[in-house]
């Protein structure tokens, strides 16, 4: 039974019980994601005054365990959303516990939390007291927060409380990012060439999270992360069940670093001798992997430069990791060889690369496309479409990125998936692999 289902059983009998264990059992939790279903909200609205979700997660009935003075009368919509706050806050608290141990944070802050990919996210303000006891509330909720993953952004419709708690975590140097069970933390000071997490990050991170949930019991994956940043994706893949083997490889050491950090404060095991998972720090060459996996992840870069451009080599930090399409030839140059016969590449694209990335996909391979193949549309924010301005009217005569009345730029991102041809993997002609099929 799914989640949605014991959601709807509890409503209906005002028993919350198993709904409890349900939620408690979640490997990769989507808690809120159930307040989107339109049958959840036709059941909630009557009970709660409004079908305003918002309103419904900052009611002080959801989070605040104040008002659960003995006598006091709750809705069942009451129950459940205090429910879904407990265990949304209880994980918080146990990432919350090791990032405080591993990092200096400030004693109050807040938490980006994303469910459902980015269809809704909850800006949850933390504080530790002196006895390092951690509390959270939420501070305000969002829907599609696409462009606005920097906060600043949000003030324009908050309250003067909600406005000052959201400055301090705007000028913040940490940013801290909840999604599917898993915490990143990136110091945007010391971790200043770190890419991620982004909107993009965590559209992937929705898609590879769906994809692992469905894998059979037994599955017992070999994956590769290409590109890893902060290591959102590379802790999500390392906290699944069915990944028995992680590599990950970034040519930026400080990356590296923070993907060992993240993988640690979400609990992975990085013991020496009995290694499930390996991070390197280096360029992408497939020849330096063992074997063949069955699943590759990668946010890469992805603006193509101009061809004049895209030979060079002296773009660094932000730029190194968006700009040139160097990295993505290079995974999908090595997918027939280290592929398994049903393995699978889950790779971002853009609307300014698409045309690019179809053309270098070899004949026996195709594309899965994701969220009905549209993409998303999100701020094209990077200095290297500013700095070539022949390059960027060709981009826009091509209609491959936008520019609104405001002269802002804009691209669609499209995650999709890449395998082989159904014809090609069944007939066996990719060789044995050395994994068992997906
Ligand atoms: C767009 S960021 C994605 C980061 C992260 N996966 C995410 O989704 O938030 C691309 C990452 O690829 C890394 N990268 C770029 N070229 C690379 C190469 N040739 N080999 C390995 N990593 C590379 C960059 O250092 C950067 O961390």
């Amino acid at each position: 039974m799914g989640l949605l289902d014991n959601v709807e059983n509890a409503l209906e009998r005002g028993d919350f019980t198993e709904l409890g264990r349900a939620l408690q059992r979640q490997q990769m939790p989507d808690t809120f994601r159930v307040l989107l279903s339109p049958r959840v909200i036709d059941i909630l609205t009557p009970q709660l005054g409004s079908k305003d979700i918002v309103n419904w997660i900052m009611r002080p009935r959801t989070w605040d365990i104040g008002s659960y003075k003995p006598g006091a009368n709750f809705t069942n919509g009451e129950t459940l959303l205090h429910l879904l706050w407990q265990d949304l806050s209880s994980r918080l608290n146990r990432k919350m516990d090791v990032a405080f141990q591993k990092v200096g944070l400030p004693a109050t802050g807040v938490v980006l939390c994303f469910f459902e990919g980015a269809e809704l996210s909850i800006i949850v303000g933390y504080k530790r007291s002196l006895h390092g006891v951690l509390s959270f509330r939420p501070v305000t909720a969002v829907f599609r927060p696409y462009g606005v993953f920097e906060l600043h952004h949000l003030l324009a419709s908050c309250s003067q409380e909600q406005r000052h708690l959201i400055k301090s975590a705007a000028l913040s140097v940490h940013k801290l990012v909840f999604q599917r069970g898993v915490l990143t933390h990136v110091d945007r000071q010391a971790e200043d060439d770190i890419c991620g997490p982004t909107i993009d990050t965590v559209l992937l991170g929705e898609e590879l999270a769906v994809w692992l949930e469905n894998q059979p019991a037994d599955s017992r994956l070999i994956a590769l992360e290409v590109g890893p940043g902060s290591g959102f994706l590379s802790s999500l893949l390392a906290g699944a069940e069915c990944v028995e083997r992680l590599y990950a490889v970034d040519l930026n050491p400080s990356a590296v670093k923070c993907t060992l950090k993240n993988l640690y404060i979400n609990g992975a095991s990085l013991k020496a001798l009995t290694p499930k998972i390996s991070v390197r720090a280096e360029s992408f060459d497939a020849a330096e992997f063992p074997g063949r996996f069955d699943l590759i992840v990668s946010n890469p870069p992805y603006l193509p430069l101009s061809p004049d451009r895209d030979n060079q080599t002296d773009s660094e930090g932000y730029g190194l990791a968006v700009g040139g399409l160097r990295l993505c030839q290079d995974i999908i140059n090595a997918l027939e060889e280290k592929l398994s016969p049903r393995g699978r590449l889950l790779l971002m694209t853009s609307s300014a690369s698409i045309t690019e990335i179809r053309r270098l996909l070899p004949a026996d391979f195709r594309i899965i496309p994701v969220m009905d193949g549209a993409g998303i549309r999100v701020p094209l924010d990077v200095d290297s479409m500013w700095e070539d301005s022949e390059w960027r009217k060709h981009l826009l005569l091509e209609k491959r990125i936008e520019v609104d009345e405001n002269g802002d730029l804009w691209h669609y991102i499209q995650p999709m998936w890449i395998d082989r041809k159904p014809e090609i993997a069944n007939c066996g002609s990719a060789g044995d692999g050395n994994s068992p099929a997906i």
